[in-house]
């Protein structure tokens, strides 16, 4: 008899996917009772022209439309103040965000503010919200973050380049619409980045002590589709199958994270954004394969069972007998380097890294807790100096 463990799950965000779907979005934020939007969306996503599109969905069905577009690459308090700001003076009954992960947080956190007050190290943490949120939408225009799909927002405090995840089952989106369409648009360096970031949820979140039966469907099938398809998306990023895989995978992730959270590879990338400037996706690119290696020990058969979809090793046969931690390793750094990404900490250009100060700081993360083998600040030294 298999045993289950408990586990308590409930599925916040409805899906809607579909070539064009984002046509759909007035009516469904019509559904949701709303009348005035705030469209949350970054410059960038304005002029690839995806926002016009949400927005002319939104006005046909009805609605008056305020859009802040003062945002950047991880959101800072700064910025989701002046959203909120924003919103305090228009008064919306619901938030729409439209871009990458960056518009989402962000619409996130302004939901915080506008409907619990404070600020946003008040939320910093799981389930601090204080009262009902406004329903929100998001309309994802990369594949990575999976934030569509959970009820964190990663805000960064404008003072100590700390990112501060706030998390409350109320924030999350009532409805995310995933249009592959939105995707085709993003320059290769996005895909990669963003793709490496949503692999590395997906793996992470397997082995992570939090899973649970729930989070492990998500975070297998996202496994499945990222592992079979980034390939595909980094050689022709006009491949559009290989695009809505990619963000069907990339969701699917979010929602694993959203109940298993992540891991060391987590841990160790957030320091080197803060203190190095290095590119979320990138910065877990980095440390990920070293993580792999690290929890072989503590996680074989379940990365035997991911190592099963890696697509067909071209390695001559007998090769492929090292242990599945080192096959999705190796595997990995070989995607950074389909996607052109630097594979060593001093490639990245961190020549003389401080392994203390960046071990002391990805100790202290909330993450790392949940690696499926314990991690210190020695440890942690140790994948560092490995990434060197
Ligand atoms: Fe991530």
């Amino acid at each position: 008899m298999t045993e289950i463990a408990a586990f308590d799950y409930s599925l916040a965000t409805r899906m809607v996917v579909g070539s064009g779907a984002i046509a759909r979005l007035g009516t469904l934020a019509a559904e949701l009772g709303g009348r005035r939007a705030l469209v949350v969306s970054d410059p960038g996503v304005v002029r690839a022209g995806h926002t016009s599109l949400g927005i002319a969905s939104l006005e046909q069905a009805g609605l008056v439309v305020e859009c802040f577009t003062g945002l950047a690459e991880n959101p800072t308090t700064e910025q989701v103040d002046a959203g909120a700001a924003c919103a305090r003076a228009f008064r919306p009954d619901i938030i729409v965000g439209i871009g990458g992960g960056s518009s989402m947080d962000c619409a996130k956190g302004i939901n915080f503010l506008l409907s619990c007050g404070g600020r946003m190290a008040d939320y910093w943490g799981r389930g601090k919200a204080t009262a009902s949120m406004l329903p929100s939408i998001a309309v994802p225009t990369t594949a990575g973050t999976g934030s569509e799909m959970q009820s964190f927002a990663l805000i960064t405090d404008a003072q100590t380049h700390v990112k501060m995840a706030c998390g409350d089952p109320r924030a999350a989106f009532r409805v995310a619409i995933l249009d592959v369409l939105l995707t085709l648009t993003q320059p290769p360096r996005v895909t990669a980045l963003s793709g490496i970031d949503a692999l590395a949820h997906a793996v992470e979140s397997h082995v992570s002590r939090a899973a649970t039966p729930a989070s492990r469907i998500f975070s297998r099938e996202a496994w499945r589709l990222l592992a079979g398809n980034l390939p595909r998306v980094f050689a022709d990023g006009g491949d559009a199958a290989a695009r809505a895989a990619v963000q069907l995978g990339a969701a699917w992730a979010g929602m694993a994270i959203e109940n298993a959270m992540l891991g060391a590879a987590h841990a160790l990338a957030n320091p080197l954004t803060a203190a190095h400037h290095v590119v979320h996706g990138h910065a877990v690119g980095l440390m990920l394969p070293h993580v792999l290696r690290f929890n072989a020990a503590a996680c074989g058969p379940a990365y035997e069972e991911l190592a099963a979809d890696l697509p067909a090793d071209p390695a001559p046969p007998g090769a492929s007998a090292a242990p599945a931690a080192a096959r999705i390793a190796d595997w990995v750094t070989g995607l950074l380097v389909q996607g052109r990404l630097a594979t060593t900490l001093s490639a990245a250009g961190i020549r003389e890294p401080d392994v203390a100060a960046l071990s002391r700081a990805a100790a202290g993360q909330w993450t790392g807790g949940f690696n499926p083998r314990p991690v210190d600040a020695a440890t942690l030294a140790g994948l560092y100096e490995a990434a060197r």
